[in-house]
């Protein structure tokens, strides 16, 4: 295995136990005392992800030179939020997924009330967390940008409003611009957040802040391409949830629209897109780079 290779695996391997280790940790502080609202928060949230989120967050953090330290609360609030879309995503008036993460989706290991309100309280928790004045480097006005970017990612125009327009389509009345606009809306909004974060801590923000948008939404959009791809190559063993999903809800997506060697040939093409974005920006043979090479070469 090359040295660049091996660095990556330890970067992955150290920060998906860092995010982990500080999830455990939020839960056991935020969850002392409470009620029982704080299981399926924590089984949904602790096993079986990927991270992919606070590893984007964290090599963003390494191009920029910034302490680990400061990126732990848009990692971990980003992770929360996550986790709450995919709980309130397999619920049954929406995508109706038994499975998440290789384990019973949270409605099925508890009930739909729980898994409803589990997941809003992910996403308020997230939002205390974010909000902590933790650490004296991190100014007031930092905050307040984090949570305004983030909260404006994930509601009406962004995640929640991609996720009902996700729910009104189907493979009849619906084309590939269509398509890509709800996959910008539901994905990009909360992969984009993942780069952009950790940017608004450097005081040179909002520097290069056009090219980093791209990259960060042509990278979320990427992203539920690929997923469309492994519902069709991957077993749902390997996935962790219920491949062809979208077959059996009559649901459009990339390969139903465009074929698998169009598929494949879209994201060759937004993988180079990528690393030229990257590169024209200073940011060859990053970690950012090497993180973004793996979104598209990811086996589940
Ligand atoms: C799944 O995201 C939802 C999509 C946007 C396709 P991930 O594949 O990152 O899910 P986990 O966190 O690894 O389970
Ligand atoms: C998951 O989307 C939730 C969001 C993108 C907000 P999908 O429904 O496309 O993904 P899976 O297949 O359930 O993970
Ligand atoms: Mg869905
Ligand atoms: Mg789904």
């Amino acid at each position: 295995m090359s040295n660049k290779k091996q660095e990556f695996l330890e970067f992955k391997d150290t920060y998906t136990l860092k995010i982990q280790n500080n999830l455990q940790d939020i839960f056991a502080l935020y969850g002392k005392d409470s009620c029982g609202l704080i299981e399926p928060m924590k089984y949904s949230s602790l096993n079986g992800s990927k991270f992919i989120r606070s590893l984007l967050v964290y090599a963003t953090g390494s191009i920029l030179n910034i302490d680990s330290k400061l990126l732990e609360q848009p990692a971990i609030a980003i992770e929360l939020i996550h986790t709450y879309t995919l709980i309130h995503d397999d619920l049954p008036c929406m995508d109706d997924d038994d499975i998440r993460r290789g384990s019973p989706s949270c409605h099925i290991a508890f009930n739909e009330s729980s898994a409803v309100l589990a997941g809003d309280a992910l996403q308020s928790l997230a939002f205390e967390i974010l909000s902590n004045k933790k650490y004296d480097e991190i100014s007031h006005k930092t905050h307040l940008n984090w949570i305004n970017y983030l909260s404006s990612s994930i509601g009406l125009n962004g995640v929640a409003g991609g996720q009902y327009l996700d729910l009104s389509i189907n493979n009849k009345n619906v084309d590939l611009s269509q398509l890509k606009k709800i996959y910008y809306l539901k994905t990009s909004n909360l992969i984009a957040p993942c780069i952009i974060l950790p940017y608004m801590l450097d005081e040179n923000y909002p520097a290069d802040f056009d090219a980093l948008l791209l990259f960060g939404l042509t990278l979320g959009l990427s992203f539920q391409i690929k997923d469309d791809l492994l519902g069709y190559t991957s077993s749902s063993d390997t996935l962790g949830k219920t491949k062809n999903k979208d077959e059996l809800r009559n649901q459009p997506n990339y390969v139903n629209l465009l074929g698998i060697d169009e598929t494949v040939k879209l994201l060759e093409e937004n993988k180079e897109l990528m690393n030229k974005i990257l590169e024209d920006m200073g940011f060859k043979n990053t970690m950012l780079q090497d993180i973004s090479n793996y979104i598209f070469d990811r086996k589940f």
